[in-house]
């Protein structure tokens, strides 16, 4: 974020806290709840959102260096992403070409050959079919033919996408816009560390582990004795960028803010900016690094999701042992407040939900991103048909 919007944003938000005022969306939104059951919904979501668009699968710095590999098995299509010999991130589906296991069954790591354990066809990162153990038996085949299937891929701003879809194009603008694209690209993403992660199965869809995010009201009740010391509640800053949106969680050092000149003030002191990549990404830049949230809807039950939290350091941090493994803890902590205060509520919704006894639930004004979420969901699944 540059310094001009940084200070406009603090202004913004010193000005609700000194007058008691938050985002105002204008109106309220009834959302129907079987969004969170419908089994044909459900089917509609993985289709569009899931196989039909490009994913983010993480940071540059989830793949540090040459023949580093990552393995993602959340989005229906099995993933190998690599950096390849050259340097290059490449992505492909992880089935093997002979009669399609998965071949890389590791989360992440170093490797110059994949080999699949079935009968140890061997590709190099480059996906080519390297070794073909026996092949005077098995018969003539053409091994260039035979690589692991290239997916589409990208790099750009420290952002690892990949489309699902051998066939399909990722195009960042119309995805993120170019406002937001150049946003992102003032945190220097293609810096940070992977440092850790947790993956959590939580019984509750998706989408209500994402609505956990869209606001602050819940701040001083839910989070009475974690984040609510640290931030104030029911304020903040909301601003959307197509079907994206950022918010900027108010922290109580915002204070500090009015000691100093307006030089001097920053963003990642004041706030905690949330950019939420439409439909099932957060991340969430500090001082420090950055948390990196992703939800996924379990394969067969709406009523069942997966998170995945990625926890990311700036190098000056990383390099100190201590610091390292300070904040190794404080990540630790944070994912543990989401899943045990705020997926405690998305699972007890979800109940309620199940039971369709209660038809619709209501999204206040001060519960914006909500509003946005819901209604740009219900439209580009509408648009998809
Ligand atoms: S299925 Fe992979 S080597 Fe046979
Ligand atoms: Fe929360």
């Amino acid at each position: 974020m540059d310094k001009d919007e940084q200070v406009r944003q603090i202004k913004k938000l010193l000005h609700r806290l000194d007058s008691g005022t938050n985002v105002d969306a204008g109106e309220l939104f009834e959302n129907p709840t079987n969004t969170y059951v419908d089994p044909i919904l459900a089917d509609q979501e993985r289709e569009v959102f899931f196989k039909r668009t490009p994913q983010l699968v993480g940071l540059s710095g989830d793949l540090p260096q040459i023949n580093s590999f990552l393995t993602i098995n959340d989005l229906g299509t099995p993933v190998l992403a690599v950096r390849d010999r050259d340097g290059i991130f490449r992505a492909f589906v992880n089935s093997c070409r002979h009669r399609g296991v998965i071949v890389e069954q590791r989360d992440r790591g170093e490797a110059r050959r994949f080999t699949c354990q079935f009968h140890r066809w061997t590709y190099d990162s480059e996906g080519t079919l390297v070794g073909l153990p026996k092949q005077e038996h098995f018969g003539e085949v053409d091994m260039n033919e035979l690589g692991l299937l290239e997916l589409p891929s990208l790099e750009k701003y420290g952002m690892l996408w990949v489309h699902p879809d051998p066939t399909g194009e990722i195009n960042l603008k119309e995805l993120l816009t170019q406002e937001l694209l150049d946003e992102l690209s003032l945190w220097n993403l293609g810096e940070l560390e992977y440092l850790g992660n947790d993956v959590y199965d939580i019984a509750c869809n998706w989408k209500l582990a994402m609505d956990t995010f869209g606001e602050t009201y819940h701040f001083s009740s839910l989070h009475e004795t974690t984040l609510y010391n640290a931030f104030h509640g029911n304020v903040q800053c909301y601003d959307t960028f197509g079907n994206n949106h950022r918010m900027l969680l108010c922290r109580r050092d915002i204070d500090d803010m009015r000691q100093l000149p307006e030089s001097e003030w920053d963003i990642t002191i004041a706030t905690l900016p949330v950019y939420w990549l439409f439909p099932n990404v957060q991340l969430m830049p500090s001082q420090e690094g950055l948390y990196l949230l992703r939800a996924y809807p379990d394969p067969k039950e709406p009523g069942q999701h997966r998170s995945l939290i990625n926890f990311y350091l700036r190098p000056e941090i990383s390099a100190n042992d201590e610091m390292r493994q300070m904040f190794t803890m404080i990540s630790h902590v944070f994912a543990q407040v989401i899943r045990d205060e705020d997926y405690a509520v998305s699972a007890s919704q979800q109940v309620t939900a199940n039971s369709q006894t209660l038809k619709s639930v209501v999204f206040g004004r001060n519960e914006p991103a909500l509003h946005h979420y819901h209604s740009t969901y219900k439209r580009v699944l509408e648009s998809a048909k």
